[in-house]
């Protein structure tokens, strides 16, 4: 048996045109914007580093310079900050700040699709199992623990590509990439085959890939010539497929609540769901929420 190498880089794909968020994305990227008071960025950013990864890679594109400042230092800020003795800010801005050396930024160069993207980071991964987290899916755990950190716990012991889902209600099927559920393993199970956006009769499960998945390097491989698929899109699934040909794939149950902030709803309802549970805004959001609903 060979052994199971560990995962130590994360790729965020950060270079998708963001239409459905126009005009707000026109020159601010999506992954910018904020829930509460932090980038949707940050908060995948920070999942991967509870989850144990050491170096971070984004794919971005034209417009997108913007999400590289956020993660390095702004010396007149916080100078401003230690003069006004404001150190619970300090204290924030270095919670999230990746330490020097620990990110890296590649071109897309054109929005070809999220397989194209994950491939522009193939020379930054190197020849390693890589997590790949798409950022758009914000996620917020029920039991403390991180969907990319129950992930990492099924690969230590199973090794192969692991994929998060979730159970989504069977009249959504169709919207998603579903995935048929085999045998059980230690904190998941093995995924005997996927399908991408199947009839509510076809679907084998109402389980849902939900953006999170850790990946062999082999994938950088079959992407480089995969063809374009479904929307004229180079498909990170359709590789998928082709490389469950030769490997093993796994599902981890993520039980949590994901949104969807690259949907209007989804981000409007993230917003909502985060300042609801937060100490600091919750009270006066309910208040606010009560009044609105008459
Ligand atoms: P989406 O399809 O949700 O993002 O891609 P989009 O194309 O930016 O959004 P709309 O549909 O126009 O509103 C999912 C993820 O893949 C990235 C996106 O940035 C997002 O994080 N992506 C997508 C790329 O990096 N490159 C692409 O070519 C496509």
């Amino acid at each position: 048996m060979t052994a199971i190498r560990p995962v130590r880089k994360a790729v965020f794909p950060v270079a998708g045109l963001g239409t459905r968020f126009l005009p707000a994305s026109k020159s601010v990227p999506k992954e910018m914007l904020t829930v509460v008071d932090m980038p949707v960025i940050q908060y995948a950013v920070n999942e991967a580093k509870a989850a144990g990864i050491e170096h971070f890679i984004f794919v971005t594109g034209r417009n997108k310079h913007v999400i590289e400042d956020h993660f390095d230092l702004q010396p007149e800020l916080q100078n401003t900050l230690a003069d006004r003795g404001k150190q619970d800010m300090l204290d924030v801005l270095a919670t999230h700040q990746p330490e020097a050396g620990a990110t890296s930024f590649t071109r897309q160069q054109a929005p070809l699709g999220l397989g194209h993207a994950v491939w522009c980071a193939r020379d930054i991964v190197g020849d390693e199992p890589f997590a790949l987290l798409l950022p758009d899916m914000v996620m917020k755990s029920r039991d403390g623990r991180e969907c990319m950190e129950s992930m990492m716990n099924v690969y230590r012991t199973s090794g192969g590509n692991v994929i998060g889902v979730q159970e989504c209600h069977p009249d959504e099927v169709s919207s998603y990439g579903i995935v048929e559920q085999g045998e059980t393993v230690a904190g998941g199970f093995r995924i005997d085959g996927m399908v991408e956006k199947p009839s509510k009769e076809d679907a084998p499960s109402n389980l849902y890939i939900n953006g999170r998945y850790i990946l062999q390097p082999e994938i950088f491989d079959l992407l480089e010539n995969q063809e374009r698929g479904a929307g004229g899109e180079i498909q990170l699934t359709d590789s998928m497929l082709r490389l469950a040909d030769s490997q093993d794939f796994f599902g981890n149950i993520f039980t949590g609540e994901t949104y969807d902030c690259g949907s209007k709803e989804g981000f409007i309802a993230a917003n909502v769901s985060f300042a609801l549970q937060r100490d600091d805004t919750g009270p006066a959001v309910r208040e606010i929420i009560a009044k609105l609903m008459g």
